[in-house]
């Protein structure tokens, strides 16, 4: 059976949820670990999170037993305990400018509670199965990192132009903001977007280390198309590049390839404008990749939306507990979405051996 997941639920319903097909048989499951990846993704006292905090304690409901895998499919769940539905009382039919609102009002004729299953609510189950594909990638020797490589106009290391280790990245996940350079300018920065009752967007970088040559293939089966999937899964995610992403545009074809060596007797490139993947297929390279995460769209400054009962103009001041920017807890989730694409890669190519 082919691994899949699946998430269910939304923000203000009894859970939120997911649904893991094809996990092997009698594969341990590190509820530490899933713990941590929580508490990375939830909201904090930090100046760019929401005040809604979570417990997020995880509830295995089916095919696991005593912390393993017993089952075809896993089914975890999360309860939503702290919902204040009051708090969108007054955009049930004035939609969030750049929210999910006025396109589920057009399709589901309504605007739901908290962002419905709109909500980033739902990033924490698919934690949950990212904290397993990670910790199960790294009984094999594969390991997943990501960071904040900027918020606004600061800039924090980035893979383009610095070496980075797998221990730094480790060490800003204990941080409250993790990156890797300018931590205090990027909350300078939330703190003046808050200030004026504003956002901030950002950029995060994620990197896979110790990758065999062979995952994915050719055309849309290829490793860059399953990982776009699973990022463009996560809401406020508006770009994905790989490697030099963009940048090759501008570079010649003598620049951009990354020219062939060979070190301690394995292939490898001299650069990796290529982000460890060519023709869909890993090569043995770190996996990089950067992702473009928007401003949150629900900000208190008062913007132009219209009335959908009357069509008339009106303006709308976002009253509910939101993020000022979301950046931070999406690194986890970020994380957590290459993991599950790359673990699926890998199981593949293992039932094909
Ligand atoms: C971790 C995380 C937290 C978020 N928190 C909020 C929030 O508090 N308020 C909000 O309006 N959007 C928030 N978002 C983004 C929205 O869910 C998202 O912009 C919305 O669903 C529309 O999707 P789109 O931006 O991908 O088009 C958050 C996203 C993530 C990943």
């Amino acid at each position: 059976m082919n691994f899949n997941v699946e998430v269910y639920g939304g923000s203000h319903e009894r859970c939120v949820g997911v649904k893991i097909k094809g996990l092997p048989l009698g594969l341990k499951i590190n509820m530490d670990a899933i713990a941590t990846m929580l508490t990375r993704r939830g909201a904090s006292q930090s100046p760019w999170s929401t005040p809604r905090m979570e417990k997020d304690e995880v509830n295995f409901t089916e095919g696991v037993t005593d912390g393993v895998v017993t089952g075809d499919e896993v089914v975890a769940e999360i309860l939503n305990l702290n919902t204040k539905p009051h708090d969108y009382s007054n955009i049930n039919t004035v939609p969030r400018p750049s929210h999910a609102d006025y396109v589920s009002y057009v399709k589901y004729g309504k605007i739901f509670s908290g962002g419905g299953k709109w909500s980033a609510r739902l990033t924490a189950p698919l934690c949950v199965a990212g904290a397993i594909a990670k910790e199960a990638l790294k009984e094999q020797g594969i390991e997943v990192g990501a960071y904040v490589s900027s918020i606004g106009s600061v800039q924090g290391k980035s893979y383009k132009r610095d070496n980075i280790t797998l221990t730094e990245i480790e060490a800003c996940h204990k941080e409250s903001l993790p990156t890797l350079k300018n931590a205090e300018a990027m909350v300078e920065e939330v703190i003046s977007a808050k200030k004026e009752l504003d956002s901030v967007g950002g950029t995060i970088e994620c990197i896979a280390y110790g990758l065999p040559v062979g995952l994915g293939d050719n055309l849309m089966d290829g490793m860059e198309s399953a990982i776009a999937y699973m990022l463009y899964g996560i809401p406020g995610v508006k770009g994905v590049e790989f490697g030099a992403g963009f940048d090759i545009s501008q570079m010649r074809g003598s620049i951009a390839n990354d020219a062939f060596v060979v070190e301690e007797g394995k292939v490898s490139t001299l650069t990796n404008n290529a982000g460890g993947i060519n023709g869909g297929i890993t090569n043995g390279m770190p996996l990089t990749l950067r992702v473009a995460m928007r401003p949150t769209p629900s900000i208190a400054k008062e913007q132009d939306s219209v009335d959908l009962l009357t069509l008339q103009p009106t303006k709308l001041s976002v009253k509910g507990r939101h993020d000022s920017c979301i950046v931070p807890r999406a690194v986890a989730v970020v994380e957590c979405a290459v993991a599950i694409s790359i673990y699926q890669k890998l199981l593949e190519s293992q039932s094909k051996d």
